[in-house]
């Protein structure tokens, strides 16, 4: 597909200073990629200037909700190139996602062609530590004006980038949320969607107030089996194996989730993917029955916990990090940040455009 690249956005990347301190997706690139779709047809993508997104008050979106997003990365290589990890996977997801909120997909290959112009003409912004990287975030939105509750006939898609560290350094304690759910039975929980996000807002503010980081969702029809965090997957080590709750439709399809999986798996680990009872858990940690447990995901990489609260209880995991998690990491990032052979074919180079 051709794309247009405004030369006011190639100007404003020749300008741009990165500042040092970089955190999470606070620092953002000054250029964006868009395109628009009316009644199923998509225009042509456009590389512009970063700048505020002009919306009518009644667009659908504000009032119904119908918006998902997706997360990904651009690392640098040791040869000074920039790659993408998976992002077909991506694509599939959000098309995933926009079909769940009855949206106009946006077609995979200008979905592509997003986030390979946004990180080629961002190559310069891709920092080059371990764990950092150049954060991707297309999102589509359904912009038709009016306040009817249907189906928007008018789309926008967006690609913005973010020099990024990872989302969460250091150790993670966990509470267990035992009031409310994050996602509902039949719900979205397994798109990615704001309203999930929204959603797990109020239970993190609470347990912030009490010292902890993240929630510990469980499951909504059980109520008794641990599905996620708020923007995160879950591991385990138990005994001698590693368990992650199995993909039973509240829980996020995590890209990173499903390639640990296949990493764990190749360095002889047994990895069941079933159901994680909360209780049973908890037991299991305070007997060191399971010593590590960490949460994962594209922009989290992987976060040890240390501690996972519950009732005024608090269980402490006696390794954190531990050894299954430090490796994976280990093993996840050389391949990401490209130390190591790619032998998944996970990773795409892309052609560098400098802009200095
Ligand atoms: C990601 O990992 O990319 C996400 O979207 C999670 C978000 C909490 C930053």
């Amino acid at each position: 597909m051709s794309i247009f690249i405004d030369p006011d956005a190639v100007s404003s990347l020749h300008r741009y200073k990165m500042p040092r301190k970089l955190g999470f997706g606070r620092v953002l690139a000054p250029v964006m990629f868009r395109a628009v779709c009316q009644d199923g047809c998509w225009s042509i993508g456009e590389l512009v200037p970063y700048t505020a997104i002009s919306l009518d008050p009644a667009a659908k979106v504000l009032h119904y909700a119908q918006s998902c997003f997706e997360g990904m990365k651009a690392y640098r290589t040791p040869d000074d190139g920039v790659a993408l990890f998976r992002p077909e996977k991506n694509a599939a997801r959000m098309a995933y996602s926009a079909k769940r909120l009855c949206m106009s997909p946006v077609p995979e290959p200008l979905f592509l062609d997003g986030v390979r112009t946004i990180a080629s003409y961002c190559a310069n912004l891709v920092p080059g530590n371990s764990g950092e990287s150049l954060y991707l975030r297309p999102f589509l939105m359904g912009t038709q004006a009016d306040l009817t509750v249907s189906t928007s006939a008018s789309y926008a898609f967006y690609v913005i980038a973010s020099p990024s560290e990872a989302y969460h350094s250091g150790n993670m304690r966990l509470w267990v949320e035992r009031d409310d759910t994050r996602a509902v039975v039949g719900g979205t929980g397994d798109a990615k969607v704001g309203g999930n996000y929204a959603a797990s807002l109020l239970s993190t503010g609470r347990l912030r107030e009490r010292g902890y980081d993240q929630s510990l969702w469980l499951n909504p029809a059980n109520r008794s089996s641990v599905d996620e965090l708020s923007g995160m997957n879950f591991f385990a080590v138990i005994g001698d194996a590693l368990y992650t709750p199995a993909l039973n439709g509240s829980i996020l399809q995590g890209i990173t989730r499903d390639s640990l999986i296949e990493l764990a798996r190749d360095q002889g680990h047994q990895v069941v993917e079933g159901e994680i009872h909360i209780n049973e858990l908890l037991k299991q940690v305070d007997s060191g029955v399971c010593p590590e447990a960490f949460a994962c995901g594209t922009a989290a990489i992987i976060s040890p916990i240390s501690v996972i609260g519950d009732a005024g209880s608090s269980y402490r995991l006696s390794k954190a990090p531990g050894p299954v998690a430090q490796s994976l990491r280990q093993a996840l990032l050389d391949i990401q940040e490209g130390r190591t052979e790619d032998r998944y074919g996970w990773m795409q180079p892309l052609e560098a455009i400098r802009s200095s």
